[in-house]
Protein backbone atom coordinates (compact mmCIF):
# COMPACT_ATOMS: atom_id res chain seq x y z
CA UNK A 1 0.00 0.00 0.00
CA UNK A 2 0.90 3.63 -0.38
CA UNK A 3 2.37 5.52 2.15
CA UNK A 4 1.84 9.29 2.09
CA UNK A 5 4.99 10.74 2.00
CA UNK A 6 4.02 14.39 3.33
CA UNK A 7 3.54 17.44 1.27
CA UNK A 8 6.91 18.19 0.30
CA UNK A 9 7.54 14.80 -1.77
CA UNK A 10 3.69 14.48 -2.57
CA UNK A 11 4.16 17.22 -4.62
CA UNK A 12 7.93 17.53 -4.97
CA UNK A 13 7.92 19.17 -8.93
CA UNK A 14 5.02 22.02 -7.32
CA UNK A 15 7.47 23.33 -4.57
CA UNK A 16 10.57 25.11 -4.77
CA UNK A 17 12.71 22.19 -3.57
CA UNK A 18 15.22 19.49 -5.11
CA UNK A 19 16.46 15.91 -5.30
CA UNK A 20 19.29 16.97 -3.17
CA UNK A 21 17.31 18.97 -0.63
CA UNK A 22 16.97 17.53 2.68
CA UNK A 23 13.01 17.52 4.01
CA UNK A 24 11.92 18.30 7.40
CA UNK A 25 8.28 16.27 8.01
CA UNK A 26 6.55 14.32 9.66
CA UNK A 27 3.99 12.80 7.53
CA UNK A 28 1.53 16.14 7.09
CA UNK A 29 -0.80 16.83 4.73
CA UNK A 30 -2.95 13.77 2.95
CA UNK A 31 -5.78 14.58 5.02
CA UNK A 32 -9.40 13.47 4.96
CA UNK A 33 -12.01 15.50 2.79
CA UNK A 34 -15.14 14.38 4.43
CA UNK A 35 -18.89 14.80 2.72
CA UNK A 36 -20.85 16.83 5.68
CA UNK A 37 -24.29 15.06 5.57
CA UNK A 38 -26.25 17.72 7.05
CA UNK A 39 -24.39 20.91 5.80
CA UNK A 40 -25.27 19.08 2.28
CA UNK A 41 -28.95 18.42 3.22
CA UNK A 42 -29.49 21.86 4.60
CA UNK A 43 -27.73 23.73 2.13
CA UNK A 44 -28.56 21.64 -1.06
CA UNK A 45 -25.42 22.08 -2.19
CA UNK A 46 -22.94 19.32 -1.75
CA UNK A 47 -20.60 19.93 1.27
CA UNK A 48 -17.31 18.58 2.27
CA UNK A 49 -15.22 19.77 4.73
CA UNK A 50 -11.09 19.58 4.42
CA UNK A 51 -10.04 18.29 7.99
CA UNK A 52 -6.80 19.75 8.81
CA UNK A 53 -6.94 18.84 12.41
CA UNK A 54 -5.68 15.09 11.32
CA UNK A 55 -1.76 17.04 10.71
CA UNK A 56 0.53 15.31 12.95
CA UNK A 57 0.38 18.10 15.53
CA UNK A 58 -3.33 18.71 14.89
CA UNK A 59 -3.99 21.74 12.64
CA UNK A 60 -2.99 23.21 8.80
CA UNK A 61 0.16 24.79 9.91
CA UNK A 62 2.21 21.48 9.38
CA UNK A 63 1.95 22.36 6.02
CA UNK A 64 3.72 24.88 6.11
CA UNK A 65 6.11 24.39 8.66
CA UNK A 66 7.37 21.12 6.73
CA UNK A 67 8.47 24.10 3.91
CA UNK A 68 9.98 26.43 6.69
CA UNK A 69 11.78 23.75 8.44
CA UNK A 70 13.04 22.80 5.33
CA UNK A 71 14.25 26.13 4.55
CA UNK A 72 15.52 27.31 7.58
CA UNK A 73 18.22 24.05 7.49
CA UNK A 74 18.75 24.83 4.00
CA UNK A 75 20.05 28.15 5.10
CA UNK A 76 22.27 27.17 8.01
CA UNK A 77 20.20 28.33 10.75
CA UNK A 78 20.87 27.59 14.26
CA UNK A 79 17.26 28.58 15.86
CA UNK A 80 13.89 29.24 14.64
CA UNK A 81 11.29 31.92 16.14
CA UNK A 82 7.67 32.43 15.48
CA UNK A 83 4.48 34.12 17.19
CA UNK A 84 1.79 32.31 17.48
CA UNK A 85 -1.78 32.12 18.99
CA UNK A 86 -0.90 28.52 19.72
CA UNK A 87 -0.89 26.17 16.30
CA UNK A 88 1.73 27.70 14.77
CA UNK A 89 3.87 27.12 18.21
CA UNK A 90 3.08 23.94 18.32
CA UNK A 91 3.76 22.54 15.04
CA UNK A 92 6.79 25.07 14.57
CA UNK A 93 8.03 23.21 18.19
CA UNK A 94 7.55 19.85 16.70
CA UNK A 95 9.06 20.51 13.13
CA UNK A 96 12.16 22.15 14.79
CA UNK A 97 12.37 19.02 17.34
CA UNK A 98 12.22 17.01 13.66
CA UNK A 99 15.04 19.26 11.92
CA UNK A 100 17.43 19.44 15.44
CA UNK A 101 17.37 22.98 15.65
CA UNK A 102 16.23 25.24 18.32
CA UNK A 103 12.72 26.91 18.66
CA UNK A 104 11.40 29.73 20.37
CA UNK A 105 8.30 30.66 20.55
CA UNK A 106 6.39 34.26 21.44
CA UNK A 107 2.37 33.81 22.60
CA UNK A 108 -0.08 36.21 24.45
CA UNK A 109 -0.11 35.95 27.53
CA UNK A 110 -3.23 34.36 28.51
CA UNK A 111 -4.98 33.65 25.34
CA UNK A 112 -3.54 30.45 24.33
CA UNK A 113 -5.16 27.31 25.02
CA UNK A 114 -3.64 24.77 27.12
CA UNK A 115 -3.36 21.85 24.57
CA UNK A 116 -1.66 24.67 22.23
CA UNK A 117 0.64 25.48 25.25
CA UNK A 118 1.64 21.73 26.47
CA UNK A 119 2.48 20.75 22.46
CA UNK A 120 5.27 23.63 22.48
CA UNK A 121 6.45 22.69 26.08
CA UNK A 122 6.43 19.52 25.41
CA UNK A 123 8.46 19.69 22.22
CA UNK A 124 11.06 21.44 24.26
CA UNK A 125 10.53 24.66 22.61
CA UNK A 126 11.83 27.96 24.67
CA UNK A 127 8.23 29.45 25.25
CA UNK A 128 7.69 33.41 26.43
CA UNK A 129 4.04 35.09 27.44
CA UNK A 130 4.43 38.01 25.65
CA UNK A 131 2.14 41.13 27.78
CA UNK A 132 0.73 41.91 24.31
CA UNK A 133 -1.44 40.35 21.69
CA UNK A 134 -0.75 38.33 18.57
CA UNK A 135 -0.01 41.22 16.44
CA UNK A 136 2.57 42.55 19.12
CA UNK A 137 4.14 39.11 19.37
CA UNK A 138 4.65 39.08 15.40
CA UNK A 139 5.74 42.07 15.32
CA UNK A 140 8.95 41.06 17.94
CA UNK A 141 9.23 37.84 16.13
CA UNK A 142 10.08 39.93 12.78
CA UNK A 143 12.61 42.08 14.28
CA UNK A 144 14.05 39.30 15.80
CA UNK A 145 14.39 37.72 12.44
CA UNK A 146 15.72 40.77 11.00
CA UNK A 147 18.50 41.80 13.35
CA UNK A 148 18.94 38.30 15.46
CA UNK A 149 19.90 35.23 14.11
CA UNK A 150 17.20 33.39 14.24
CA UNK A 151 14.96 32.24 11.62
CA UNK A 152 11.54 33.43 11.54
CA UNK A 153 8.92 30.51 10.56
CA UNK A 154 5.42 32.82 10.57
CA UNK A 155 3.36 32.49 7.43
CA UNK A 156 5.47 36.25 6.32
CA UNK A 157 8.00 33.52 5.02
CA UNK A 158 7.13 32.53 1.76
CA UNK A 159 7.79 29.29 2.34
CA UNK A 160 5.29 28.56 4.33
CA UNK A 161 2.91 29.92 1.79
CA UNK A 162 4.18 27.46 -0.61
CA UNK A 163 3.61 24.41 1.88
CA UNK A 164 0.10 25.15 2.73
CA UNK A 165 -0.93 25.88 -0.78
CA UNK A 166 -1.21 22.04 -1.14
CA UNK A 167 -4.11 22.25 0.76
CA UNK A 168 -5.96 23.27 -2.83
CA UNK A 169 -4.24 20.47 -4.44
CA UNK A 170 -5.39 17.54 -2.11
CA UNK A 171 -9.04 19.12 -2.94
CA UNK A 172 -8.79 19.27 -6.51
CA UNK A 173 -7.07 15.66 -6.43
CA UNK A 174 -9.80 14.10 -4.78
CA UNK A 175 -13.09 15.99 -6.43
CA UNK A 176 -11.16 15.87 -9.61
CA UNK A 177 -11.67 19.60 -9.87
CA UNK A 178 -12.23 22.49 -8.45
CA UNK A 179 -14.62 23.13 -6.37
CA UNK A 180 -17.01 26.21 -7.03
CA UNK A 181 -16.70 27.79 -3.40
CA UNK A 182 -14.22 27.70 -0.62
CA UNK A 183 -14.82 28.86 2.84
CA UNK A 184 -12.14 28.97 5.31
CA UNK A 185 -11.69 30.58 9.04
CA UNK A 186 -9.06 34.21 8.38
CA UNK A 187 -6.59 35.31 10.81
CA UNK A 188 -3.33 36.52 10.50
CA UNK A 189 -4.63 36.21 6.26
CA UNK A 190 -1.51 33.32 5.37
CA UNK A 191 -3.97 30.29 4.85
CA UNK A 192 -6.42 32.05 2.42
CA UNK A 193 -3.57 33.78 0.46
CA UNK A 194 -1.82 30.30 -0.24
CA UNK A 195 -5.28 28.26 -0.59
CA UNK A 196 -5.99 31.12 -3.46
CA UNK A 197 -2.22 30.09 -4.51
CA UNK A 198 -2.68 26.77 -5.18
CA UNK A 199 -6.47 26.92 -7.03
CA UNK A 200 -4.88 29.30 -9.54
CA UNK A 201 -1.07 27.41 -10.11
CA UNK A 202 -3.74 24.34 -10.32
CA UNK A 203 -5.70 25.90 -13.24
CA UNK A 204 -3.30 27.15 -15.69
CA UNK A 205 0.13 25.18 -16.78
CA UNK A 206 2.51 25.31 -14.33
CA UNK A 207 6.79 26.09 -15.06
CA UNK A 208 8.05 23.39 -12.70
CA UNK A 209 11.60 24.06 -11.38
CA UNK A 210 12.25 20.37 -11.79
CA UNK A 211 9.89 19.01 -14.26
CA UNK A 212 9.04 21.25 -17.14
CA UNK A 213 5.85 22.68 -18.05
CA UNK A 214 2.96 20.71 -16.61
CA UNK A 215 -0.36 20.55 -17.61
CA UNK A 216 -3.41 22.63 -15.34
CA UNK A 217 -5.17 20.25 -13.37
CA UNK A 218 -8.44 21.98 -12.84
CA UNK A 219 -11.10 23.79 -15.32
CA UNK A 220 -11.79 26.57 -12.62
CA UNK A 221 -11.37 28.49 -9.56
CA UNK A 222 -13.43 28.36 -6.46
CA UNK A 223 -15.14 31.86 -4.92
CA UNK A 224 -13.05 32.52 -1.28
CA UNK A 225 -15.43 33.29 1.37
CA UNK A 226 -13.38 34.00 4.00
CA UNK A 227 -14.67 34.25 7.80
CA UNK A 228 -13.45 36.61 10.84
CA UNK A 229 -14.54 36.66 14.11
CA UNK A 230 -16.46 39.63 14.65
CA UNK A 231 -14.55 41.48 17.68
CA UNK A 232 -11.30 40.58 15.39
CA UNK A 233 -12.14 41.59 12.00
CA UNK A 234 -9.89 43.90 10.25
CA UNK A 235 -10.98 43.18 6.30
CA UNK A 236 -14.98 44.37 7.17
CA UNK A 237 -13.69 46.75 8.97
CA UNK A 238 -11.27 47.96 6.14
CA UNK A 239 -8.65 48.58 8.55
CA UNK A 240 -6.31 47.08 11.33
CA UNK A 241 -8.26 46.55 14.66
CA UNK A 242 -5.91 47.73 17.77
CA UNK A 243 -7.88 45.43 20.52
CA UNK A 244 -9.01 42.42 18.54
CA UNK A 245 -11.08 40.20 20.72
CA UNK A 246 -13.07 36.15 20.20
CA UNK A 247 -13.28 33.28 22.49
CA UNK A 248 -11.79 31.98 19.16
CA UNK A 249 -7.70 32.67 20.38
CA UNK A 250 -6.50 30.95 17.30
CA UNK A 251 -8.03 34.05 15.05
CA UNK A 252 -7.61 37.01 17.34
CA UNK A 253 -5.68 38.80 14.91
CA UNK A 254 -6.06 42.49 14.31
CA UNK A 255 -3.36 43.37 12.36
CA UNK A 256 -3.03 40.38 9.43
CA UNK A 257 0.37 39.48 8.34
CA UNK A 258 -0.84 38.32 4.57
CA UNK A 259 -3.01 41.49 3.86
CA UNK A 260 -2.88 41.99 0.08
CA UNK A 261 -2.72 37.65 -0.30
CA UNK A 262 -6.19 38.19 1.55
CA UNK A 263 -7.51 40.76 -0.63
CA UNK A 264 -6.43 39.54 -3.94
CA UNK A 265 -8.01 36.08 -3.33
CA UNK A 266 -11.16 37.76 -2.13
CA UNK A 267 -10.94 40.05 -5.58
CA UNK A 268 -9.92 37.84 -7.99
CA UNK A 269 -11.59 34.82 -7.04
CA UNK A 270 -15.26 36.87 -6.86
CA UNK A 271 -15.43 36.01 -2.90
CA UNK A 272 -16.23 37.98 -0.28
CA UNK A 273 -14.52 38.12 3.81
CA UNK A 274 -17.36 38.32 6.59
CA UNK A 275 -17.75 38.30 10.08
CA UNK A 276 -19.19 35.87 12.41
CA UNK A 277 -19.95 36.55 16.04
CA UNK A 278 -18.77 34.13 19.13
CA UNK A 279 -22.47 32.57 19.23
CA UNK A 280 -22.20 31.59 15.60
CA UNK A 281 -18.84 30.19 15.74
CA UNK A 282 -19.79 28.08 18.98
CA UNK A 283 -22.96 27.40 17.37
CA UNK A 284 -21.23 25.66 14.20
CA UNK A 285 -18.26 24.18 16.87
CA UNK A 286 -21.50 22.46 18.60
CA UNK A 287 -23.13 21.23 15.00
CA UNK A 288 -20.21 19.99 13.43
CA UNK A 289 -19.33 17.67 16.37
CA UNK A 290 -23.29 16.74 17.34
CA UNK A 291 -24.27 16.79 13.74
CA UNK A 292 -21.30 15.92 11.35
CA UNK A 293 -18.97 13.89 14.14
CA UNK A 294 -16.58 16.50 13.41
CA UNK A 295 -14.50 17.92 16.50
CA UNK A 296 -12.55 21.11 15.95
CA UNK A 297 -11.65 23.84 18.00
CA UNK A 298 -13.58 27.01 17.81
CA UNK A 299 -11.92 29.15 15.80
CA UNK A 300 -11.57 26.17 12.77
CA UNK A 301 -15.35 26.54 12.95
CA UNK A 302 -15.43 30.13 11.80
CA UNK A 303 -15.82 29.04 8.15
CA UNK A 304 -18.89 26.77 9.02
CA UNK A 305 -20.48 29.89 10.91
CA UNK A 306 -20.06 31.62 8.19
CA UNK A 307 -21.70 29.03 5.57
CA UNK A 308 -24.56 28.41 8.24
CA UNK A 309 -24.97 32.39 8.10
CA UNK A 310 -25.45 33.14 4.58
CA UNK A 311 -27.33 30.14 4.36
CA UNK A 312 -30.16 31.51 6.56
CA UNK A 313 -29.99 34.43 4.42
CA UNK A 314 -30.91 32.91 1.30
CA UNK A 315 -26.99 33.13 -0.11
CA UNK A 316 -25.41 30.01 -0.26
CA UNK A 317 -26.27 28.56 -3.81
CA UNK A 318 -27.80 25.14 -4.19
CA UNK A 319 -26.20 22.47 -6.62
CA UNK A 320 -22.49 23.16 -5.96
CA UNK A 321 -19.66 22.14 -4.10
CA UNK A 322 -18.71 23.50 -1.71
CA UNK A 323 -15.39 22.70 0.15
CA UNK A 324 -15.00 24.25 3.75
CA UNK A 325 -11.74 24.12 5.89
CA UNK A 326 -11.88 23.18 9.57
CA UNK A 327 -8.20 24.76 10.27
CA UNK A 328 -7.43 22.85 13.82
CA UNK A 329 -8.49 19.65 16.01
CA UNK A 330 -11.09 20.10 18.58
CA UNK A 331 -8.95 18.58 21.08
CA UNK A 332 -6.57 21.15 21.02
CA UNK A 333 -9.11 23.25 22.81
CA UNK A 334 -11.71 20.83 24.87
CA UNK A 335 -12.85 22.98 27.27
CA UNK A 336 -16.11 24.93 24.83
CA UNK A 337 -17.38 20.82 24.53
CA UNK A 338 -17.92 20.82 28.24
CA UNK A 339 -20.53 23.93 28.42
CA UNK A 340 -24.15 23.68 27.50
CA UNK A 341 -25.48 26.38 25.44
CA UNK A 342 -26.39 28.39 28.41
CA UNK A 343 -22.55 28.35 29.36
CA UNK A 344 -23.10 25.83 32.40
CA UNK A 345 -20.67 23.22 32.52
CA UNK A 346 -21.72 19.82 31.94
CA UNK A 347 -21.77 17.14 34.59
CA UNK A 348 -21.47 13.62 33.92
CA UNK A 349 -24.16 11.18 34.97
CA UNK A 350 -22.57 9.28 38.29
CA UNK A 351 -23.90 5.75 38.62
CA UNK A 352 -23.14 2.61 40.73
CA UNK A 353 -21.06 -0.20 39.46
CA UNK A 354 -23.48 -2.43 37.92
CA UNK A 355 -25.61 -3.58 35.24
CA UNK A 356 -28.87 -3.32 35.79
CA UNK A 357 -28.49 0.83 37.14
CA UNK A 358 -26.47 1.58 34.05
CA UNK A 359 -29.32 0.13 32.12
CA UNK A 360 -31.84 2.26 33.55
CA UNK A 361 -30.26 4.90 33.42
CA UNK A 362 -29.97 4.23 29.85
CA UNK A 363 -33.26 3.84 29.09
CA UNK A 364 -32.89 0.15 28.41
CA UNK A 365 -35.06 -2.83 29.13
CA UNK A 366 -34.20 -6.38 29.17
CA UNK A 367 -34.75 -8.52 26.07
N1 LIG B 1 -7.70 28.40 12.28
C1 LIG B 1 -6.81 28.05 13.22
C2 LIG B 1 -7.11 26.86 14.06
C3 LIG B 1 -5.64 28.81 13.40
O1 LIG B 1 -4.77 28.45 14.35
C4 LIG B 1 -5.41 29.94 12.59
C5 LIG B 1 -4.22 30.75 12.74
C6 LIG B 1 -6.37 30.24 11.61
C7 LIG B 1 -7.50 29.45 11.49
C8 LIG B 1 -6.24 31.40 10.70
O2 LIG B 1 -5.31 31.14 9.70
O3 LIG B 1 -3.77 33.00 10.17
O4 LIG B 1 -3.64 31.72 8.04
O5 LIG B 1 -5.54 33.26 8.46
N2 LIG B 1 -3.38 30.59 13.67
C9 LIG B 1 -2.08 31.27 13.79
C10 LIG B 1 -1.24 30.67 14.89
C11 LIG B 1 -2.16 32.73 13.80
O6 LIG B 1 -0.40 31.37 15.45
O7 LIG B 1 -1.40 29.49 15.16
P1 LIG B 1 -4.51 32.37 9.04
Amino acid sequence: AHQWRGVIREYADRLPVTESTRVITLGEGGTPLVHAQKLSELTGSTVYLKVEGMNPTGSFKDRGMTMAMTAAVASGAKAVVCASTGNTSASAAAYATAAGLKCAVLVPEGKISMGKLSQAIAHGATLLQVDGNFDNCLDIARKLGESYPVFLVNSVNPARIQGQKTGAFEIVDSLGDAPDIHVLPVGNAGNITAYWKGYKEYSAPFESETAGTLPAVSTKTPQMWGFQAAGAAPFVAGHPITEPDTIATAIRIGNPASWDGAIAARDESGGFIDAVTDEQILDAHRWLSAREGVFVEPGSAAGVAGLLKKHAAGEVPTGKTIVITVTGHGLKDPQWALRTEDGSEVQPVKVSNDVVTVAAELGLEEK
